[in-house]
């Protein structure tokens, strides 16, 4: 029976999204699965954990259209330092906007480096409203699919699926709006002041 690695890509693993979409992967999946988050480094130890491993999940946000880029340097360094044993690699990724389709780079990305690495590539679901679904009554749309997601990555398959939250883009913006405008209240921080790259600093 195989056995799963997730890798958590997300710069902020610890208090992440991912996290939380990793945690359901492993609450719905039938085989065993170890959890891990990617830092500048663990990249040697990661590689010896997947040795051990059957499959590797990548769990990940979509930065700028594209990978996190902390994720994109353990996969250069597995370019130059392959494992022993090279696991089927499957992606859990999500993204801000509602659009789930806005992964498609980021997941044709993993795809290329699988196969100019010599890695299986497994299934794929792609989040879209994934920094909110979780914390709205949505949750049980995305819960379902990594339900899905973890049973074939068990079981072998190859599936791609993907969800969001079932609103109109024009709810979305307001719904979004309004929380972020309450989040930056708390901090002192207005509507006018996010919208300038001072918030940067
Ligand atoms: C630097 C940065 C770049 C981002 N780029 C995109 C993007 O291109 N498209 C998108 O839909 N969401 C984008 N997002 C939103 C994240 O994908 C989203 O908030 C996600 O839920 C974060 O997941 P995490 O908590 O696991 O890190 C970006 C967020 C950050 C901080």
């Amino acid at each position: 029976m195989g056995k799963i690695l997730i890798l958590n890509g997300s710069p902020r693993a610890p208090h992440s999204n991912s996290k939380r979409y990793a945690g359901l992967f492993t609450k719905h999946c039938p085989v065993e699965c170890t959890y891990a988050n990617l830092t500048k480094r663990n990249h040697a130890e990661l590689r010896s954990r997947m040795d051990d491993c059957s499959d590797l999940l990548l769990v990940f946000p979509l930065y700028a259209d594209a990978l996190p880029v902390g994720l994109l340097n353990f996969l250069k360094f597995l370019e130059a330092n392959p494992p022993v044993r090279k696991p089927v690699v499957s992606v859990l990724i999500n993204c801000g906007f509602l659009e789930y389709r806005q992964n498609e780079t980021a997941v044709r990305m993993v795809r290329l480096f699988c196969r100019q690495n010599g890695y299986e590539f497994g299934s794929v679901l792609m989040l879209g409203g994934g920094e909110a679904i979780l914390d709205t009554p949505f949750r049980f749309v995305a819960a379902r699919k990594i339900g899905k997601l973890a049973r074939a990555v068990a079981a072998g398959r190859r599936i791609e699926l993907h969800a969001t939250m079932p609103v109109t883009k024009r709810m979305f913006i307001w719904a979004s709006t309004r929380y972020w405008v309450g989040y930056g209240a708390k901090f002192g921080v207005t509507k006018e002041q996010m919208q300038t790259p001072e918030i940067e600093s």
